[in-house]
């Protein structure tokens, strides 16, 4: 008659502890995974690429939509027609999931595109270092434009963004600085937008600069003097006048 021996009875009791264990940990492994998974973004272990400069925008899909639909209503009601919601998609198609050091003008040229707004003549306002006055000046007389009121300018000053090869796509630790590489995306949307503002000037044209520069007002490689000077229509622009500003108490170059 077989009799459970003491020893298979220890067995089984072994058997049942390692099973209560195995539980145990899966249980305490799913309750530091649920806890910790949602932190993970930001943890040294997070894959994201590390930059030097500032990292996208936090809320930058609202920021994004809510100037553009503040733009088309309010600002500028000429463009009521625009739709923000395919210019916000254009947008975020440009960067998202993408190397940040590898932006090409393909990748903008269709929210470019879509956001291209006319210029009246005689209204260009360039501007380099001077970037507060300027726009403290154009916000009080209406009879000049920046790119800034435009809406390209409009939508995306002041922000920050870059994508990322893996999830979620974008970066928001850090971005791409200039000197990191030139390719990034907010210096190819710069690029693009300061071009096409560039292109559609006609009349006589403006430009603040900075007449307090060490070096001299003209910046050579500033996106005016690389990308706005040269991009200007010479059969359309008859004149460009020249807001040399002084600082009240700086040096007078
Ligand atoms: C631009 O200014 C010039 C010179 O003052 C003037 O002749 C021309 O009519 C202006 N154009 C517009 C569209 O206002
Ligand atoms: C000119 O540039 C200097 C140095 O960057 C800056 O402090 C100053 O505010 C600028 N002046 C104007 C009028 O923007
Ligand atoms: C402008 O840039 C060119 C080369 O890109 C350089 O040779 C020249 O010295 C620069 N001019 C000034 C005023 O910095």
């Amino acid at each position: 008659m077989p009799f459970p021996s003491s020893s298979s009875r220890t067995q089984r009791h072994k058997l049942i502890l390692a099973g209560t264990m195995v539980v145990l940990v899966v249980l305490v492994s799913a309750v530091l995974l649920a806890v910790f998974i949602p932190g993970r973004k930001g943890t040294p272990g997070s894959e994201v690429l590390q930059w030097k400069g500032q990292g996208t925008t936090k809320q930058l899909q609202e920021i994004v939509l809510g100037r553009c639909h503040n733009y088309i209503a309010i600002v500028n009601p000429e463009l009521r027609d625009k739709d923000c919601l395919k210019i916000w998609e254009l947008f975020q198609n440009a960067f998202m999931y993408k190397h940040p050091c590898r932006a090409t003008e393909e990748d903008f040229q269709p929210l470019m595109d879509l956001a291209r707004q006319s210029i009246p003549c005689n209204k260009s306002l360039f501007w380099s270092k001077t970037k507060d006055l300027v726009h403290r000046y154009t916000k009080t007389n209406r009879d000049f434009l920046t790119l800034e009121d435009t809406l390209l300018g409009y939508m995306a000053d002041g922000l920050s963004w870059c994508g990322d090869p893996s999830s979620p796509g974008v970066n928001y630790e850090s971005c791409p600085e200039w000197t990191e590489c030139e390719n990034n995306p907010s210096s190819m949307y710069w690029k693009m937008s300061s071009k096409m503002f560039a292109e559609a000037a006609c009349g006589i044209t403006q430009v603040m600069l900075n007449g307090s520069i060490e070096a001299g007002a003209f910046i050579n490689n500033s996106i005016f003097g690389s990308v706005e000077v040269v991009n200007l229509n010479p059969n359309k622009v008859s004149k460009m006048q020249i807001w040399l500003m002084q600082d009240i108490d700086g040096p007078q170059k």
